[in-house]
């Protein structure tokens, strides 16, 4: 099982399953034209599960399928029953932004999925069309509510973005304990495809946790437990919630996480501008065991501390041009699955 440079472990594999999506985030896919991968280069099932296999061989054992939108995958669940299977995946979740959630939710749940982590920005009607572009609302609440209770609960993501919705806070923490859901605020990050942001979108941590504190009193911090991206905090009510500070407080020094795009590209950093094409080792009849020697070898070179780099770089603006989005996709977040 390899180490990358700073001793960190390959244990999380977030594998896009979709380019597409039915939304229009303002923090992910602002611009009106996208450049999309091209339908033949799609992995396949058989083919995203050869690779699967040689990332379990290679000691993942968290995977998370992500998109764009991965409902928008056409028998999802089928492949959600494939990975269920292969017991050394000892966490397999889905991050969706829910607008088909429920009409999914049940199929997934039988299927095998164990987590779902649904993107919730606002709960107000008008802001979500001005966010997203469409107004999904209701069918994002729905999904949620069929969800929840199926998977005994779940986690929603809200990216807080100043002026757009830094107030509603307390009001999307109050929606998810209604629905025994641990809500995350993530801080709006510079990453590729995010061409409106600024520092001064920013909210940060401390301003998340002093808006918090003011309306619910002294917010404990929970003990760090894992790689994972978010901090833990509770209430004095005891509800419980997470902070992802991956622009003001980034956590590289943990991070075991890599992603493969829908086109088979194999990135390690969310920031990374170059990746490995695994796709084309497949489709060459590479053998297994070529295709891991691919992966320990590019695992074992890893130097990457993306969102540390980023917040040492001066004059901070957005990552990457459009022009050279435009370029390769493959360089855009909603490419890449967060
Ligand atoms: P859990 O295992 O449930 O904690 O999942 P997760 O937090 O790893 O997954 P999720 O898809 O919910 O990720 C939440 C958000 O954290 C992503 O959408 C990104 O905004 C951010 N994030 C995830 N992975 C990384 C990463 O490797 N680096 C940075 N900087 N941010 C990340
Ligand atoms: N900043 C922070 N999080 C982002 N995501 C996408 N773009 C950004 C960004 N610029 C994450 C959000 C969203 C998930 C799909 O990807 O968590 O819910
Ligand atoms: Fe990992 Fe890169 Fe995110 Fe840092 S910025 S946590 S190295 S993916």
């Amino acid at each position: 099982m390899p180490n990358d440079t700073f001793g960190r472990p390959l244990r999380n594999l977030r594998v896009s399953v979709t380019d597409r999506c039915n939304l229009r985030c303002a923090y992910c896919m602002p611009e009106q034209e996208y450049v999309w991968l091209p339908r033949e280069d799609m992995l396949q099932f058989e083919e995203i599960e050869k690779l699967v296999d040689v990332f379990l061989d290679e000691g993942v054992d968290k995977v998370r399928l992500t998109g764009g939108e991965p409902l928008l995958r056409r028998d999802l669940p089928v492949l959600v029953g494939r990975l269920a299977a292969r017991s050394r995946i000892h966490d397999l979740a889905l991050t969706t932004n829910g607008v088909l959630l429920a009409e999914h939710a049940r199929s997934l749940r039988e299927a095998g999925l164990h987590r779902v982590t649904v993107s919730l920005d606002t709960l107000r009607h008008e802001r979500f069309r001005d966010l997203a572009r469409y107004d999904e609302l209701d069918r994002v609440l729905d999904g949620i509510g069929v969800a929840a209770p199926l998977f005994g609960g779940l986690k929603i993501d809200t990216v807080v973005i100043r002026g757009v919705n830094d107030d509603e806070l307390v009001d999307i923490i109050e929606f998810g304990r209604t629905h025994g859901a641990e809500v995350r605020f993530i801080e709006y990050m510079d990453v590729g495809g995010a061409t409106q942001w600024s520092t001064g979108r920013v909210v940060s941590k401390a301003d998340m946790l002093e808006t918090l504190a003011r309306h619910y009193g002294a917010i404990s911090a929970l003990p760090e437990e894992s790689s994972a991206p978010a901090r833990r905090y509770r209430l004095p009510d005891g509800a419980v919630f997470g902070i992802i500070a991956s622009t003001t407080a980034p956590f590289c020094s943990d991070c075991d996480r890599s992603r493969l795009t829908a086109d088979g590209m194999w990135y390690l950093c969310l920031y990374a501008t170059e990746g490995v094409d695994l796709r084309r080792a497949l489709r060459a009849d590479a053998s297994h065991d070529a295709i891991a020697s691919i992966i320990r070898g590019t695992w074992e070179r890893r130097r990457d501390r993306g969102a540390e780099d980023r917040l040492a770089s001066s004059n901070r603006s957005p990552l990457i041009s459009l022009d050279r989005l435009r370029r390769d996709p493959h360089l855009e977040m909603h490419t890449r699955g967060g």
